[in-house]
């Protein structure tokens, strides 16, 4: 009997990445996952309750726990990151060292491992923000943010990994993912939460910019189908053409989980807020690949996960949280403005 082939998810304890191998044993039962996480605050163990796949403790940029993790696998999918584009407003180092350095130490690691092929996922905000039109992967990167620059520099050094070695390896750009047990620092589960809570929803500006939001399991059917049929070298957007203005969000929200709308309170902006990202995916609709959820879909199922998990999301708003929260929103939200329908 032929041995079950491995696939590596470095960052398998996150939000898309519990998802992506969640999506992956449901789909390719005869595929070995195993997970390789560094279990920062964003990690937790706890998404891969009964997903059925292994789970090393360790940090991407560290080679000889890359080069462990690695031992026998097929296949490489990177979800490991630093993602909250608030927090590297705050600190910028921890997304250098994941986004960066350690993107560039797994992928050489995978390389020297002869890993057949390798996945990079990476975000719309490489190309930074557009206010009509839509980004193809031939265009130029100019993020706007910290946490933007640091994703589109780990692009960067793969494209170079591939041009000078030729390491089979694709980046994926996804627009706004949501879905169940995504961190509650990222605004759909935060507004969620609050007004589950009966606590204000903290809205930058006028709640006027937009997102494109696409379910995460849309997001991870893409990250296989890339996997699989993706051409080597090649960048692939990931959209859903699911754009929606952040009130509009908010006010929905608010509707589904039974909540008043004067919950809604507009903060002061977040600094260099981008307008919107648009993406063309056309390329990866070439593959096979179309999404399933539209913008109610998505939302009500991500707004409906949170309304029956709170077992999940209610000890994560202790300690780290907390004093993240109240940093970030504490003046913000004391001094602002109610929504008045
Ligand atoms: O577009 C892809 C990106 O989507 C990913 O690369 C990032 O890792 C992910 O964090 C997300 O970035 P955003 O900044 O778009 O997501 P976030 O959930 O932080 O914010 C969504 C929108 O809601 C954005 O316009 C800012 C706004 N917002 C966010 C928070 C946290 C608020 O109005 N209030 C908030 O408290």
């Amino acid at each position: 009997m032929s041995a079950r082939p491995i696939l590596l998810v470095a960052g398998g304890a996150g939000f898309i990445g519990a998802n992506f191998v969640r999506h992956v044993r449901a789909n390719r039962p005869d595929w070995q996952v195993r997970v390789l996480d560094a279990l920062t605050y964003a990690g937790d163990r706890r998404r891969l309750d009964g997903a059925g796949c292994e789970l090393i403790v360790g940090d991407i940029a560290h080679r000889p726990t890359a080069a462990a993790a690695l031992q026998g696998a097929s296949w490489l999918v990177n979800v490991a990151a630093e993602t909250h584009v608030d927090r590297s407003l705050l600190d910028v180092e921890p997304f250098l060292h994941a986004n960066v350095l350690g993107v560039q130490r797994l992928f050489e690691a995978a390389r020297l491992a002869g890993v057949a092929k390798a996945v990079h996922v990476s975000t719309d905000e490489v190309y930074g923000e557009t206010r009509g039109g839509a980004f193809r992967e031939t265009d130029a990167l100019a993020p706007r943010n910290p946490y933007a620059a640091s994703k589109a520099a780990g692009d960067l050094m793969l494209l170079a990994a591939w041009q000078t070695h030729q390491f089979p390896l694709c980046i994926t750009r996804g627009v706004n993912t949501i879905g169940p047990w995504q961190h509650p620092e990222k605004a759909v589960p935060l507004f969620t939460i609050n007004a589950i809570r009966g606590q204000p929803l903290p809205l930058y500006g006028r709640g006027a910019q937009q997102r494109d939001r696409l379910h995460v399991d849309d997001h991870a059917s893409a990250i296989l189908t890339v996997l699989e049929r993706g051409e080597p070298g090649e960048v692939y957007n990931v959209a859903a053409d699911n754009h929606c203005d952040n009130l509009t969000v908010a006010q929905r929200i608010c509707a589904r989980v039974g909540a008043p709308p004067s919950l809604i309170h507009f903060v002061t902006d977040r600094t260099g807020h981008d307008w919107n990202y648009a993406l063309d995916a056309a390329k990866l609709r070439a593959l096979g690949w179309e999404r399933r959820y539209d913008f109610g879909a998505a939302l009500d199922a991500a707004v409906d996960w949170y309304l029956a998990s709170p077992d999940w999301w209610e000890p994560i708003l202790e300690g780290e949280f907390q004093a993240y929260y109240d940093r970030q929103y504490g003046e913000r939200l004391a001094g602002a403005e109610a929504f008045r329908a």
